[in-house]
């Protein structure tokens, strides 16, 4: 057996991630130096790397650069040591090494209202405390003109919420494997029917500017084409496990260079149709129950991450009380898997836009850190209380209340916490989420198989 050893890093790369750590990547990347082209970082399991399809990565794109007025640029808040979203650890580092100054710490959207207090080390400690504890940023939407509802009573802790601007604690969604996507932001508002994924981005990277980094003009079409272009060249994937090793080795497809070659379509694998296959991740399939014989420790990780892939592909999940597929299919129980929701190949997420909700924002799960919501149905009457109503701000629809987008499933050690308000602090504490939420009565053993997996990816 051949020693393991970790892959080759571009000396450049290494040189990069050690200033880095020390001085944060998105201040260096304003010092405008150029990065190779894979990007290496380490994470909870192992490290994840980052190619961009044209090869270098380039540092003069719109996406590293201030086109707002609070300092802010795309980076701030997608940092590719975070696996291009923002890992809440490194937002602990950023807040001691700049007393909370750096651009991320603004009170547009970085606090826990627009009005808390930032005047001392201590205030803004206290008004920056999602991002510090959860990685979130307060995202304002209000209740749509026309809506079936009306919001009847708001629990807001920081005293700012209201109809005209609900807050809204969400994650950054990653800005890398974006050719994957069927649907843009958490809540879908930045797909526009009928428009390409390049449209929809380009739109949202001139609606990030003007919101998160304070623009007063809009993007010119050149910038919001450049980038959207950008970010659609980025794969980003785990490419060393600190004990299964290489994850493209003995036949094994992980890595970012099999992701950008992985194919797909919207639509490319979807429950909803005929000759739909639920084994939606075949990364590890060489990974076999051989593996499992094995005294080589090195061995018994790879094959603990193939039953990983195998139970997310596999095991059976009684899916019920889902809203926007349960009542979209008039079933009460859905026989699925892992994958019949997160269905796109090797990705991970859903290969048509499909929001439900699985659970995340409902009430007996709220803590006292959260806004809680109520809202009445104009024509039933009925109440519902959430601390995030989702899509249904965007189409004013009641059967939409607290649904979201499973987002892409790969790159997940860089970026913890998980689910769109981050209140799974690890990948271990997701799948006790989804143990208790659909009676799966995993063993530790399979727990651990699963994480080994998720972690792989
Ligand atoms: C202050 C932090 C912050 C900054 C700065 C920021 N974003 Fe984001 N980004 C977020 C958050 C939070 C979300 C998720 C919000 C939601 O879904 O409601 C997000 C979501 C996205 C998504 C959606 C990805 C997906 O899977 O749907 C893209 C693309 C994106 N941002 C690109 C950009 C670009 C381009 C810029 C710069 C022009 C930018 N962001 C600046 C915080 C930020
Ligand atoms: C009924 C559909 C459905 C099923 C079944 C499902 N998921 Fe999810 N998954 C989602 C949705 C929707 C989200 C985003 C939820 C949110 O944050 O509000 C999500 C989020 C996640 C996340 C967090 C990703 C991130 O970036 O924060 C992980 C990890 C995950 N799922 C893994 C799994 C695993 C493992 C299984 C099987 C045990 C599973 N999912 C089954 C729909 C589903």
């Amino acid at each position: 057996m051949k020693p393991l050893l970790k892959p080759a890093r571009f000396i450049a790369g290494a040189l990069v991630c050690a200033v880095a750590i020390m001085i944060g990547l998105p201040q260096l990347l304003q010092a405008g130096s150029h990065l190779p082209s894979a990007l290496v970082s380490d994470d909870v399991s192992g490290e994840f790397r980052t190619i961009h399809v044209r090869g270098a990565i380039d540092l003069d794109n719109g996406f590293f650069q201030s086109l707002g007025t609070n300092g802010r640029s795309c980076v701030t808040c997608h940092d590719p040591s975070d696996a291009w979203g923002l890992a809440s650890a490194h937002v602990k580092a950023r807040f001691d090494a700049t007393l909370g100054m750096d651009p991320l710490f603004r009170t547009n959207d970085g606090s826990t209202s627009p009005l808390a207090d930032v005047s001392t080390v201590e205030a803004r400690r206290a008004a920056y405390k999602m991002l510090l504890t959860k990685g979130l940023i307060r995202v304002g939407i209000g209740v749509p003109a026309g809506a079936e509802f009306e919001l009847v009573s708001v629990d807001d802790p920081y005293g700012y919420a209201s109809t005209t601007e609900l807050s809204l604690f969400r994650r950054p969604l990653p800005t890398t494997n974006l050719a994957f996507l069927s649907a843009v932001m958490w809540d879908g508002r930045e797909t526009f029917a009928g428009e390409s994924m390049h449209f929809d981005l380009s739109d949202q990277a001139n609606g990030a500017t003007l919101g998160h980094a304070a623009g007063i003009n809009p993007l010119t079409p050149a910038q919001r084409n450049s980038i959207a272009n950008f970010e659609l060249g980025l794969y980003t994937a785990q490419d060393y496990d600190n004990a299964a090793g290489n994850l493209d080795a003995h036949g094994a497809n992980g890595g970012p260079k099999a992701l950008a070659k992985q194919n797909f379509f919207i639509g490319i694998n979807d429950v909803f149709s005929l000759g739909f296959n639920p084994s939606v991740f075949t990364l590890f399939d060489a990974w076999d129950a051989r593996h499992g014989s094995s005294n080589d420790p090195t061995m018994s990780a790879r094959a603990a991450i193939a039953r990983g892939q195998e139970i997310f592909n596999t095991r059976p999940i009684a899916i019920s009380g889902v809203n926007g597929l349960n009542d979209k299919l008039g079933v009460t129980q859905l026989n699925g898997t892992c994958s019949t929701c997160h269905d796109a190949p090797n990705g991970g997420d859903h290969s048509v836009s499909l929001p439900v909700d699985i659970g995340i924002a409902s009430a007996d799960r709220r803590t006292p850190d959260m806004p809680l919501y109520t809202f009445r149905n104009n024509t039933t009457g009925a109440e519902v209380s959430t601390t995030d109503p989702g899509r249904a701000l965007i189409t004013g629809k009641w059967k939409d209340m607290s649904l979201f987008k499973g987002p892409i499933l790969r790159g997940l050690a860089g970026r913890a916490p998980y689910f769109h308000d981050g209140s799974a602090a690890t990948i271990q504490e997701a799948i006790n989420f989804y143990d208790a939420r659909f009676n799966l009565a995993l063993t530790t053993q399979e727990k651990a198989d699963l994480a080994a997996f998720l972690l792989a990816l």
